[in-house]
């Protein structure tokens, strides 16, 4: 979203990066790489430091050994790659602590400051650590005085999602933590929205006139967003069986995309004004009940010639966990625009494909003139995929080249990988230079939050207490029956 003069203009002023959790995966494989992207682009300032802190025990060296494993060279092959490499972890440092440790963070404060006296530097916390600790450390941060800047620099928190596990641990979240950092110091990170075909979203819509007058209830028939992974918990087990695929996918990431695809136009590209209307939308969201929802849990199953262990055989995971691994809900938006238009969204783990797309149906032609030729065509769709690959498709249907007419349903395709000659950055390195530049369209803002639960929370406790059990599907499938049955109820086909 954001453009990049500023970070030339601010290029005077230090940054130190704290990186919370630096021993951890999310750290290594996707934080360190897009600081290294945008430090190849030049598009870190001339002075910075970035400082991983975690317990693990490890020198400056053992770390950044870490570090350089999940560095590539994608934007500066050859030769020169080693040198820029060796020039970001110069800047690379490590310190060791308890994260409710002050005398650790005093270190972390030494390592912060080191620009010289009269240089203030810009300083950035990245909370790449369980959401639990998320208050001991920015409490701790503030004891220390770690996050307190003079007038002329900027502090700024970054959270990894997610934030709470309904409205109330959310909302309590949210106010502890503005007792440190204000809503304007905090993104929230959702990865999704940075990636680029999700960004594409509203391109799309808003810089196509042909849109325009199609995106409402009098053209479309339904909306269907999906997010498939083929693989189990992998490891994440603890993680995962404590917040399941409602939580960890749908509430957040497949409700930012539908809101991206639902909302009306922004009056400016603003971040005020993109989550104003990211947030009308998600408040005319009825929330969720029993009805509008199904959800699923692996079982052991074939898949590409491997048999997968079921749900509960994996370890780590309790014997008798009701958690889903597979959801799917009917979403309705109570508005001029999408009354009646129902948005079903899923999400699942253990399925056949791995695959995140949207797919806007359109309705039938009325009265269309090529009946009977037309009764197996269907109407127009546009496909917006996000993975595997980005591509943009929009089904038409054609006549079949011939002396009669015989129609088909054809595709017009964009295929990023092949129309755009260019590397396409990774959605940490978009969204990392946002935060830098202090461009907040893509993050997510307090209300859009409580909004959001607001939509998923009843429901959530609802099959919490009535220990409502998940319908097993096997690994490799498409996912539990009852979701087709789910999709067939609103005239869908899933
Ligand atoms: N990985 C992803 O793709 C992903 C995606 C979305 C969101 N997230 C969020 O981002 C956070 C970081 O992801 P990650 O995969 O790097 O997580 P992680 O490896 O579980 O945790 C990161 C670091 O936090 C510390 N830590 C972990 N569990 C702890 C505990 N119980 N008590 C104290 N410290 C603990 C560990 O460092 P030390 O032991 O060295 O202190 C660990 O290296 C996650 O918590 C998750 O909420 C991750």
């Amino acid at each position: 979203m954001a453009s990049h003069s500023s970070i030339a203009e601010a290029s005077n002023q230090p940054l130190s990066i704290a990186v919370f959790g630096a021993s951890g995966d999310l750290a290594l494989k996707k934080i360190y790489p897009a600081l290294f992207a945008l430090f190849c682009q030049q598009l870190l300032p001339a002075h910075f430091k970035i400082i991983g802190y975690a317990r693990t025990e490890l020198s400056h060296d053992a770390f950044r050994d870490r570090i350089m494993r999940h560095l590539t060279c994608r934007y500066v092959p050859g030769e020169k790659c080693e040198e820029r490499m060796q020039a970001f972890l110069a800047a690379c440092e490590y310190v060791s602590g308890g994260y409710d440790s002050i005398e650790g963070y005093r270190k972390l404060d030494a390592a912060m400051k080191c620009f010289g006296p009269d240089q203030a530097e810009n300083r950035l916390f990245y909370m790449s650590i369980p959401p639990f600790l998320f208050l001991d450390v920015a409490n701790t941060m503030h004891t220390a005085g770690l996050e307190s800047r003079p007038p002329n620099a900027w502090s700024r928190v970054v959270l990894e999602k997610p934030f709470g596990s309904d409205r109330a641990s959310s909302d309590f979240l949210t106010e502890n933590m503005a007792k440190v950092f204000t809503e304007d110091q905090t993104y929230r990170i959702d990865h999704y929205l940075g990636k680029e075909v999700i960004q594409n979203l509203m391109v799309l819509r808003f810089a196509n006139l042909i849109f325009d007058p199609i995106w409402n209830r009098s053209c479309i028939h339904h909306v269907c967003i999906s997010w498939g992974e083929d693989i189990g918990v992998e490891g994440r087990a603890g993680y995962f069986d404590q917040y399941g695929i409602l939580r960890d996918v749908m509430q957040n990431h497949l409700l930012q995309i539908m809101a991206l695809a639902a909302m009306e136009e922004p009056i400016r590209l603003d971040a005020k004004y993109i989550r104003d209307e990211k947030v009308k939308v998600l408040r005319g969201v009825p929330a969720l009940t029993l009805n509008d929802v199904v959800i699923g849990q692996y079982t052991a199953g074939e898949h590409n010639g491997a048999h997968h262990k079921g749900y509960l055989e994996e370890e780590g995971i309790p014997p008798h966990s009701i958690t889903p691994t597979y959801g799917a809900a009917v979403l309705k938006i109570h508005n001029r625009r999408w009354d009646g238009v129902p948005f079903l969204i899923r999400a699942g783990k253990g399925l056949r494909d791995r695959r995140t797309e949207i797919r806007i149906r359109f309705r039938e032609v009325p009265a269309n003139l090529f009946t009977p030729n037309s009764a197996d065509i269907a109407p127009n769709e546009l496909v917006i995929r996000v993975q595997p690959d980005a591509e943009i498709s929009f089904q038409i249907t054609t006549k079949v080249p011939g002396l009669n007419i015989a129609l088909a349903k054809n595709d017009l395709n964009l295929q990023y990988a092949s129309a755009f000659q260019t590397i396409i950055p990774d959605a940490y390195e978009c969204l990392l230079l946002d935060v830098l530049e202090g461009d907040r369209s893509l993050f997510i803002r307090a209300d859009e939050l409580e909004a959001a639960w607001d939509i998923f929370t009843p429901v959530l406790h609802d099959l919490e207490s009535c220990t409502i059990q998940p319908q097993g599907y096997p690994f490799g499938s498409t996912g539990p029956q009852a979701a087709q049955a789910l999709a067939a109820l609103h005239g869908v086909e899933w």
